[in-house]
């Protein structure tokens, strides 16, 4: 198992290009089974879950190839016939689950495994189920299976969602395009992953409006063509990125990025003291003083504070002039980094879902190991200001939402390097 080590304390210069959105690509791949004719994405992300579910929709019997080094994913479900999709590859990643919604658009039926425990919460897909039911399916739950019927087709439907979720607002959109008549999705998620979503399900026939609203409106069509679609920056890569010259000194420019996308983390970056500047090409972000102050965060859905840029900003806050209070709303085990950042000498107390802050003057490195993909990165952060060594381990979990992580952060001057274990 590999480890990533980090020799803390040089400031970062020169530029890092944005990959594609991981939870784009997650949610644009399973469109193809809406259609019999190509659907090809272009700024597809390097990573090992899009492998995955390249390889669920092949099981599902879709083409799915990756071209141009892994950078356009070529797709075409004409001959999918299987309905099915398996437990060993739903376990090892969660957002399998959004071939749901499409599956049974499709076919009428579809037989999913339920996605099993997560490190940072139950995340139960009641609101999946909740709205495809409301679009006329039958689901049961069988042997770790959601056994998904409509044996009439799905019907339009007023669908209101007791929490904005992303995960559901996605199989929702995707069932209703061919459902008969208008469906709404009322406190829909307005994520700009959605957004992606609905661009590429116009640019395929399918009739949305709505989607930046929170209120989606969904005409139902008989059949869905071909496209071709360009996935949007990563939003959460770019946070991740942004924070890597605040914490280390320095100044980087992040290639693609977009300050709409990361509002309200530019918000927050800038009552700590950074200063964010749009450029040609990008962003540039550098700290206006020697200390960054300490903030409150509070997670939120869309266009509050994203949840998956909370463990990053804990790493900053750990240096941060004072005591900053984090709290976590979306997920309800989201702080297993802070007992390895206090393995670095930060003063963490977390309390449930708050997690209360106070600066210390710098981090000292050592031994720790990653528990999810954005603890990971992280660690990796709080690594890059440390004092000495800090060595990282189970860092498979990056591979899953970082493409060439090491690369891109030594290309600015990061001492770093993945060693196996
Ligand atoms: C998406 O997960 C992202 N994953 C997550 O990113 C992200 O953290 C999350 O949205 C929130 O922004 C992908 O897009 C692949 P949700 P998703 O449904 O769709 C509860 C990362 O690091 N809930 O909005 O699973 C749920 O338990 C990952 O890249 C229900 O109760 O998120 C959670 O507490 C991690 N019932 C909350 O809603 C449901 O049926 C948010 O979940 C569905 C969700």
């Amino acid at each position: 198992m590999d480890s990533i080590v980090v020799n803390g304390g040089g400031a970062l210069h020169g530029e890092i290009a944005i990959a594609g959105a991981k939870n784009a690509c997650l949610t644009l791949m399973p469109a193809t089974l809406l259609a019999d004719e190509p659907l090809t994405l272009t700024n597809v992300p390097r990573l090992s879950d899009i492998v995955t579910m390249t390889q669920l929709l092949q099981s599902l019997g879709a083409e799915a190839s990756s071209l141009q080094d892994g950078r356009v994913v070529a797709m075409s479900s004409h001959a999918a016939e299987n309905p099915v999709a398996d437990y060993e590859i739903v376990r090892k990643m969660r957002a399998s689950n959004l071939v749901l919604g499409p599956l049974l658009a499709r076919h009428g039926h579809a037989v999913v495994s339920m996605p099993g425990g997560c490190a940072i919460g139950a995340r139960p897909m009641d609101l999946h189920i909740h709205g495809l039911e409301a679009l006329g399916a039958k689901i049961e739950l069988k042997d770790g299976y959601l056994h998904a019927k409509a044996v009439n087709g799905l019907k339009g439907a007023q669908i209101e969602l007791r929490f904005a979720s992303v995960g559901a607002t996605e199989n929702i959109m995707m069932a209703a395009t061919l459902a008969k008549g208008t469906t709404v999705i009322k406190n829909a998620a307005r994520e700009p992953e959605i957004i992606d979503l609905a661009t590429c399900l116009r640019a395929m026939g399918a009739q949305i409006e709505g989607e930046a609203s929170g209120t989606i409106t969904i005409q139902g069509v008989d059949r869905l063509h071909g496209a071709t679609h360009p996935v949007i920056a990563d939003r959460i890569e770019l946070g991740t990125y942004m924070l890597a010259p605040v914490i280390a000194g320095g100044e980087v420019e992040l290639l693609g990025g977009r300050v709409e996308l990361v509002a309200a983390f530019c918000e927050k970056l800038d009552e700590a003291g950074i200063s964010v500047t749009e450029t040609v090409n990008g962003l540039k972000v550098a700290r206006r003083n020697d200390r960054i102050k300490a903030v409150n965060i509070k997670t939120e859905v869309f266009p509050g504070f994203p949840t998956d840029l909370q463990a990053q900003m804990m790493a900053l806050l750990c240096t941060a002039d004072g005591t900053s209070v984090l709290e976590e709303t979306i997920f309800e085990n989201r702080f297993m980094h802070a007992p390895e950042l206090m393995r670095m000498g930060a003063q963490i107390d977390v309390q449930g879902g708050t997690a209360t802050v106070t600066g210390v003057e710098r981090l000292k490195g050592a031994r720790v190991m990653a528990t999810d993909l954005r603890a990971s990165v992280s660690l990796i952060l709080a690594g890059l200001a440390a004092e000495g060594e800090t060595v990282v381990s189970r860092v498979y979990h990056l591979d899953r939402g970082y493409e060439h992580v090491v690369r891109k952060f030594s290309g600015v001057g990061a001492q770093i390097e993945r060693v196996k274990s």
